[in-house]
């Protein structure tokens, strides 16, 4: 069914191997022009859930960043998969992906080579030996700038995630400075995969929709809690077993341990749906410990049921403050919000306090960095100190300051907020959306195919034909053709072959709606619109067309 499935979208143009006439690679596909639309109707669907549904504020970053991101964000030292090399044939392997044992990706490279050795794994390609596995960084490198002192190591991004913890303190003022807020990227992520073998399931340039949503750990009620706490999901806990209950009972449970987690667990159900997933081909699964991304504290999956297994389409973690902790220790900015106290409180401090009428004839010009730097001391100093300031080294003497306490007025206390990253694969969710809405029946020995895509998604919307392409009926259908791309419908012009056959052209790449005029329309402005999924033709007026196809693809989203 797959290589059914695979070879119609090619035919069709939703997936092209890319490169192809040069032989192809590896990991790397073309969306035609009907995957373009599917691709770009999911990711209006993600939007209207995630931007126009949760308010949060979508951003548009680089995809190649300058190395002391990554340095900070711990993707240098920890973004590894462990690679096996054939002695024989130099072809490269995830070890984890030849082992037979469950959850091998947790293993480390001693105890996968144990476990290799014990199955007696081969090389897959050749039968050869194997090399011990290796950690191998799946981040692009490149330069940036020419050869020499301009010149910056640099990576592409692996998720587009790091942009929004980089510009926290932009998006806290955009967000006049009050938690919960969240903010989106929508764009390429790009991942040196060793050895992608899964179609569009794993690729190394990828699309991704994220959602950072930055909150006070302290808080543990989250608003609009109740939309999805009575949402049923099968969850598959890392304690083991598999549940079948509501989100508000998980959480109560303790099943699920954040209830901010829970929440985007109950979008993410109800997003995927609308996208065309099959509910019962739909599961959470928690991480494991040791499974777990280097950031993140705790992680749900949605996974699908593919021809490939259960495969994750989302990831759901639990960041907490690792990013933006890590992302101030390494730029030495504050990235912290402040978490105010319902009235003003005065509060006793011990500060430094430099006498600036002494430090500006010692030190000049550098006496404010000089004082900056002696403040950042904070108030456990005493005697003379040394204090250095871009790179030079001062000596201030104890007479120039004073270490006191003093009175303050404060509105509130500084924390560092923790995150919520909803991380959505979205070339996984449209294969798995292809595959689970792809349908072949059998119909007086011929093979129909049929996409059943929600209207909201389907590339286009309405196929339009004359009943025969003569009369006038072929320029009345061009002009509902126009008049519907006018509307922003999506629409398909079709004169050719049989009715039948125009309508079994449309099923097959998933078109809702199909529109034919014939005889009686030139008498009464009136055409047969056709249902996919049921075939039920009615009779409605032209004016109406646009208005009733708009409802049903915008229609109960939210
Ligand atoms: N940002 C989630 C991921 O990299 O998978």
């Amino acid at each position: 069914m797959r290589d059914r499935l695979l070879a119609m979208a090619k035919r069709r143009g939703f997936i092209w191997p890319a490169f192809d006439i040069y032989g192809g690679l590896r990991g790397f596909y073309d969306y035609g022009p009907l995957g373009s639309e599917l691709k770009r109707n999911i990711i209006n669907l993600w939007r209207k859930y995630y931007v126009l549904g949760e308010g949060f504020a979508e951003i548009d970053s680089p995809n190649l960043s300058p190395e002391d991101v990554f340095r900070a964000s711990g993707h240098l030292d920890k973004f590894k998969d462990l690679m096996t090399v054939c002695t024989s044939c130099g072809a490269a392997f995830r070890a984890d992906k030849l082992v037979k044992t469950e959850n091998a990706d947790s293993l480390s490279a001693d105890e996968l080579w144990e476990e290799m050795k014990r199955e007696g794994v081969k090389c897959p390609e050749c039968g050869g030996e194997l090399t011990k596995p290796e950690p191998f960084n799946l981040m692009f490198g490149t330069h940036i700038g020419p050869k020499g002192k301009g010149e910056r190591a640099g990576y592409l991004r692996p998720e587009t995630a790091q942009a929004m913890f980089m510009d926290f303190q932009y998006l806290y003022r955009y967000f006049r400075e009050k938690l919960p807020f969240g903010a989106v990227q929508i764009g390429k992520g790009f991942r040196n995969e060793i050895s992608p073998r899964q179609g569009l399931i794993r690729l190394r340039e990828f699309n991704m929709a994220e959602a950072e949503i930055f909150f006070d750990p302290e808080e543990k009620d989250w608003p609009g809690f109740e939309k999805v706490s009575d949402e049923n999901v099968r969850l598959i806990p890392n304690t083991g077993g598999e549940l079948l209950m509501s989100i508000g009972e998980a959480v109560q449970k303790g099943i699920i341990r954040s209830r901010a987690l829970s929440y985007f667990l109950g979008i993410t159900k109800k997003f995927l749906l609308d996208a065309g997933i099959d509910e019962g081909k739909l599961r959470f699964r928690e991480h494991l410990r040791d499974e777990m991304a280097h950031y993140a504290d705790d992680c749900w999956d949605a996974e699908v049921l593919l021809s490939y297994g259960w495969v994750e389409v989302v990831g759901i973690a639990d960041r907490t403050d690792y990013d933006l902790s890590r992302h101030m220790e390494y730029s030495g900015e504050n990235l912290k919000a402040l978490r105010k106290y319902p009235e003003t409180r005065e509060i006793e401090v011990t500060e430094v306090i430099p006498d600036y009428g002494k430090l500006g004839p010692l030190f000049k010009k550098d006496a404010k960095k000089v004082a900056e730097a002696l403040i950042s001391l904070g108030p456990d100093i005493a005697g003379d100190i040394t204090v250095s300031a871009d790179g030079k080294e001062y000596t201030v003497p104890e007479s120039a300051y004073r270490v006191e306490k003093v009175k303050k007025k404060v509105s509130g206390e500084e924390f560092i907020p923790h995150v919520i990253e909803p991380s959505y694969g979205i070339d996984r969710i449209l294969y798995a959306v292809l595959e689970h809405n792809y349908k072949e029946v059998i119909d007086d020995g011929e093979t129909y195919r049929i996409l059943s895509l929600p209207a909201r998604i389907a590339p286009i919307k309405a196929g339009v034909f004359p009943l025969m392409a003569k009369e006038g009926m072929d320029k009345k259908a061009m002009e509902i053709y126009e008049m519907l791309r006018n509307e922003g419908i999506n629409a398909f012009y079709d004169h050719s072959g049989s009715i039948g056959r125009r309508y079994a052209r449309m099923d097959e790449i998933g078109t809702p709606f199909c529109i034919t005029v014939d005889y009686q329309t030139l008498e009464d402005d009136t055409v047969t619109m056709r249902n996919r999924e049921d075939k039920r033709q009615e009779r409605i007026p032209v004016k109406e067309i646009a208005k009733k196809i708009a409802d049903r693809i915008d229609g109960g989203i939210l």
